[in-house]
């Protein structure tokens, strides 16, 4: 019952925006008449129902409190973000996964996963240029057609690597007001820690805010991560990004090869939606890591997190106030380990210029839920917790040197309490 009206509803859509498309295509220049509009296609992922007298708290559930309407946008959120784009939908004509979940979905939708992407440029003089007009700095290494696949340039002389980060909480982390972040940056919590407010232009509201989101905190809204990535890693163009990249820049490939009219990303005319508002709605609603409760080692590791001076970037907590237009993300704790910060992590960073990072500037990564997460750090390359510490450099070099004197049983302790947080 439930999946016949799903699928009358896509169907019904499907209808909507043909006819849309088609009205918006007339009258187009030529180059614009060629392409089809986008093609709607269906998530085969299945989960059990949502309800609201469902017991919340596994990783993967919604944030608990939400309403039926919210519960609804929850779960067509998610199958938005589990669904395999095509190329009639739009996808590419360069992309590195054809769905969100293909990078997200460990140990549930929304998880993280070990795929990394790529980024290239050139430097010179401690000068990062992106190398935008040769397709970077992010590498689409997928293609529509094999003879599109993006390369590294020849001209790039710096290449690294970005893991894929896990997306519970985001919507409280989110709530945070940036009044909070920004006090975070005044202090001076020891060690010569100096974290900074990452301030950048949102695309979605057009005004200077605080980067929190990213591992260079390059972006601030949710809604702006998800248009940049449905873009970028998707080639699905949105209202926010109506242009497609071409592959290493060419423009008289793209030409060729992109077939569907932009933006790709229609909006439901009855919901308002598209599938960048939907996804976001999931992200934002998608529930906080569930913390386990400490045991006495557990606790003890505790004691050592905050001796060796991890918590001094890794903050324990922060609060939401009461602005959201979610009830349930209001005047909530976000137990999320991180300050939100840009710091100057020394040999750890990753060499890139972004948003307002400088090469060598990294946010302090959340830990909660860092169980789930391996590997660990910007470029996955850390296997356990102990090689991700060692790694740690830069400002955060006195509370790597703690650790590096810890006992065995002071370790044990301290990864038992990573592994409850
Ligand atoms: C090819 C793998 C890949 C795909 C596909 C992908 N992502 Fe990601 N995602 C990443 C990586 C890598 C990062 C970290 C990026 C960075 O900071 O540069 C990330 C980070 C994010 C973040 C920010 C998380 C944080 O901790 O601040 C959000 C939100 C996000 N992705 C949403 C999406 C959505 C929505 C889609 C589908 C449109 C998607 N991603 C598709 C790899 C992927
Ligand atoms: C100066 C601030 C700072 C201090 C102090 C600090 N960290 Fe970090 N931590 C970071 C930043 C920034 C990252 C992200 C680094 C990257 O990958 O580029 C990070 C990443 C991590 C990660 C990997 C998280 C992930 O999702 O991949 C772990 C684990 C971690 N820190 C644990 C600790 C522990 C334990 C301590 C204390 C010994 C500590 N950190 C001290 C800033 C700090």
């Amino acid at each position: 019952m439930h999946s016949l009206t799903k699928v009358a509803l896509v169907c019904l859509f499907g209808t909507a925006f043909s006819s849309n498309a088609q009205s918006q295509v007339s009258g187009q220049s030529p180059s614009v008449e060629d392409k089809q509009p986008a093609v709607r296609h269906q998530n085969t992922l299945h989960h059990p129902p949502v309800s609201a007298s469902k017991s919340f708290g596994r990783l993967g559930d919604p944030i608990n409190g939400l309403n039926a309407s919210q519960l609804a946008a929850f779960t067509e959120g998610r199958d938005d973000f589990e669904t395999a784009e095509t190329i009639e939908g739009g996808l590419g004509p360069i992309f590195n996964r054809d769905s969100c979940v293909a990078c997200h979905k460990h140990p549930t939708s929304g998880g993280s996963s070990p795929i990394n992407v790529t980024r290239f440029g050139l430097v010179t003089d401690h000068h990062f240029d992106p190398l935008e007009s040769l397709g970077g700095s992010l590498l689409q290494n997928h293609a529509i057609d094999p003879r599109i696949r993006e390369k590294i340039p020849p001209q790039a002389n710096h290449v690294s690597f970005r893991n894929s980060t896990p997306l519970y909480g985001l919507g409280l982390i989110e709530a945070i007001p940036e009044s909070t972040l920004l006090e975070n940056a005044r202090k001076n919590p020891g060690d010569n820690i100096k974290g900074r407010a990452s301030l950048v232009k949102d695309i979605t509201t057009n005004r200077i805010m605080v980067g929190r989101f990213g591992w260079k905190a390059q972006q601030a809204t949710l809604l702006a991560f998800c248009a940049d990535a449905y873009v970028n890693e998707l080639g699905i163009t949105n209202r926010f990004f109506p242009k497609e990249n071409a592959p290493n820049g060419n423009q008289r490939l793209l030409a060729i090869f992109d077939k569907v009219a932009d933006p790709e990303d229609q909006i439901d005319p009855v919901s308002g939606k598209g599938d960048i508002d939907r996804v976001t709605d999931f992200i934002t609603l998608l529930g906080p890591p569930p913390s386990k409760t400490l045991s006495p080692s557990a606790a003890a590791g505790r004691i050592v997190f905050q001796n060796l001076g991890c918590a001094l970037c890794h903050i324990p907590s922060m609060n939401t106030d009461n602005r959201s237009p979610i009830v349930a993300l209001r005047n909530r704790e976000v137990r999320l380990y991180s300050d939100l910060l840009l710091h100057h992590m020394g040999s750890l960073g990753d060499g890139v210029v972004q948003g307002d990072a400088s090469a060598d500037e990294m946010r302090t990564a959340p830990l909660w839920g860092l169980k789930h997460s391996a590997p660990y750090l910007h470029d996955g390359s850390a296997q356990s917790y102990q090689e991700a510490i060692e790694q740690h450099d830069g400002e955060a070099k006195a509370s790597r040197a703690r650790y590096l004197r810890l006992s065995k049983i002071e370790r044990d302790n301290l990864n038992e309490f990573l592994d409850s947080i």
